[in-house]
């Protein structure tokens, strides 16, 4: 059987992504199995500052960078919810799974095992997502949430439709007939500190078992009320995958969502608004 590995690096982008994300998971190593493609995968797009996670990772309004991420395999999963200072959110992940006897760890326990761990501190802030977040600061400052939209609907009442859920990343591989799913992001944009999506919940923004693995991005808000990651999986091998994805999916209405997926002999993706997406076969 091919191997495969498919990426996501979120949806919701104003235009198509114009740069080769397949060309970003070429050097993955996919000799080493299922799990380590999509930590190495992620890892990849934690570290390229165009995308919502890791490095680049969007501020709360209070200006702090607070991330989640998860990964789940081979009947497990670890996940890290509000972890802040470190680069590679989903390499901690991956050790809640397989060092602590825990599945979930969450915000100062998460940082103290990542640190205990030897990840060092790091600041995941860019220029550009500092600009974006002095531009929210002088906009409440100025008194002028008007000059935001986004702000202001967020002042009154959260709008999850008027939330941007844009380039959380992710990735999902069948290699031996194993499954594994991976997925971080940095959040929605405005957001409270202490807010969590999606990503960190199991059947929400990840899944993984024997028939399969799916991952989400999008509105964290809307996709855990669906539990769309495990309503995606609890129809795989009865149907069709591009069938299932886009049934799922359109559930979504007006609401940003997107998901990449893989079953035995499938693999698919579908998105409400652009997504960009990358994938590497490796032929027996
Ligand atoms: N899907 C990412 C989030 O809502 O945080």
């Amino acid at each position: 059987m091919t191997d495969a590995l498919l990426i996501h690096g979120g949806v919701g982008w104003a235009e198509p992504p114009s740069f080769d994300m397949d060309a970003l998971i070429s050097g993955v190593d996919m000799e080493k199995g299922a799990v380590t493609a999509v930590i190495q995968a992620v890892s990849i797009l934690e570290d390229d500052p165009r995308f919502n996670a890791g490095t680049g990772s969007i501020p709360r309004i209070d200006g702090s960078i607070q991330m989640d991420a998860a990964v789940m395999a081979n009947g497990n999963f670890g996940a890290v919810i509000g972890i802040e200072k470190v680069k590679n959110p989903v390499q901690v992940a991956l050790s809640v799974m397989n060092d602590s006897p825990h599945n979930v760890l969450s915000g100062d326990g998460a940082i103290r095992f990542a640190r205990m761990l030897g990840f060092e501190e790091y600041d995941p802030m860019t220029p550009e997502t500092r600009k974006r977040l002095e531009k929210l600061i002088s906009d409440v400052k100025a008194g002028n949430p008007e000059n935001n939209p986004r702000l202001a609907s967020f002042s009154s009442r959260i709008d999850p439709k008027k939330l941007i859920g844009s380039d959380t990343v992710g990735a999902v591989s069948r290699i031996g007939n194993r499954f594994a799913a991976a997925v971080s992001t940095g959040g929605v944009f405005p957001m409270m500190r202490g807010r969590v999506g999606d990503v960190p919940f199991i059947g929400c923004g990840f899944y993984a078992g024997e028939k399969g693995a799916a991952v989400a991005t999008g509105i964290g808000e809307e996709i855990m009320k669906r539990l769309l990651c495990y309503s995606i999986y609890s129809r795989m091998g009865k149907e069709d995958l591009e069938d299932i994805l886009r049934d799922e999916i359109s559930a979504f209405g007006e609401n940003v969502a997107g998901v990449i997926a893989i079953t035995l002999d499938q693999e698919a993706s579908y998105a409400n608004r652009n997504m960009a997406v990358g994938k590497r076969l490796k032929h027996p």
